[in-house]
């Protein structure tokens, strides 16, 4: 008999990306190892996306780079990284044991850069990349690129005009008309959406009167901006025709429903793997799969969008 996570119905296409279920680890929760990667798929997800690398290497923020609010976490890491160079090396490891797909993040400060990027994690082995044109606070890449139409279009272009792999693209919460800036991506040839990254967020500390984060501003994430991502999924669906990838303070299974009812054809786990731990992935598919089952449902596919013909 198969079990849960082997059966047909969780079973995805996202842009061509077969995944056994529509859990994906979302990006720059985990480092970049393949012992990490790998423990991550062993928790059950059906695809993996790493930290966000950039053509050189960064050192990031200075501490406290993490705070935890109500129902969240506030991260202003910086975007550290060792740079594509030597990431390439972490990617053909992983690949070598990874048995589901590995989707690469990637930033730029110039659409040459991204693409730059993008090729070389392309060529190391990554099934696809995710465009990260929406951290919410470095400056002159993330949400600069992606809250300006023109300039999104370009890097989006620029990506899909030198790689062969899909092409997803993160967007970010923190612009007026995200399924704006969804459609002036998927019209510059994204293959896919995620949607979202992190909600600009601070938080001050009493007794020392001060940002308490590094950077002050950060990005909230968790159970706190849930309703803000399902609201943004479900603008998005109505606009486009690519897949969306939800992404937001997914914990449980009926998260994630509730994002595939919105538009999403899979979801993105990150800061529930810090409560959960990695077989938070294996918990949510199981759970997904019980739904589908209970409801008659013979494929996620199904329930896809299924809120907006109510
Ligand atoms: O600080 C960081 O590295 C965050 C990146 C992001 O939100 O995309």
């Amino acid at each position: 008999m198969k079990t849960p996570l082997e059966t047909e119905r969780l079973n995805v296409n996202l842009a061509g990306l077969r995944l056994n279920n529509p859990t994906m680890l979302a990006s720059g929760i985990l480092g970049y190892s393949a012992d990490t990667l790998e423990s991550i798929a062993e928790g059950g997800a059906g695809a993996v996306v790493t930290k966000s690398v950039g053509l050189k290497p960064r050192k990031g923020y200075a501490n406290p780079t993490v705070v935890q609010v109500n129902c969240g976490l506030i991260n202003a890491m910086g975007l550290p990284n060792p740079g594509i160079e030597e990431f390439t090396k972490d990617i053909r490891e992983a690949k070598a044991v990874l048995k589901v797909p590995l989707i690469a993040s990637v930033y730029g400060f110039s659409a040459e850069e991204y693409a730059t990027v993008a090729v070389k994690a392309a060529k190391a082995g990554a099934d696809a990349v995710e465009l990260n044109v929406s951290c919410p606070h470095v400056k002159e890449t993330g949400a600069e690129i992606g809250q300006k139409p023109e300039v999104l279009a370009e890097v989006v272009k620029k990506v899909k005009a030198n790689v062969e792999k899909p092409v997803f693209v993160k967007l970010s919460p923190n612009v007026a008309d995200i399924a704006e800036m969804a459609e002036t991506a998927a019209k510059a040839g994204a293959d896919a959406l995620t949607a979202i990254n992190t909600v600009k967020a601070m938080a001050i500390d009493l007794e020392t009167a001060k940002p308490i984060l590094g950077n002050r501003k950060g990005g909230l994430s968790g159970q706190a901006i849930k309703p803000i991502a399902v609201r943004c999924v479900y603008e998005i669906y109505e606009r486009v025709k690519v897949p969306i990838i939800g992404c937001g303070g997914i914990t449980n299974w009926r998260d994630a429903v509730e994002f595939m009812l919105a538009g999403a054809t899979a979801v993105q786990i990150g800061t529930a793997i810090a409560q959960k731990g990695p077989n938070v992935f294996k918990t949510v598919a199981k759970g997904i799969d019980a739904y589908l089952k209970r409801k008659g449902f013979r494929s996620v596919n199904e329930t896809v969008g299924m809120a907006h013909r109510s």
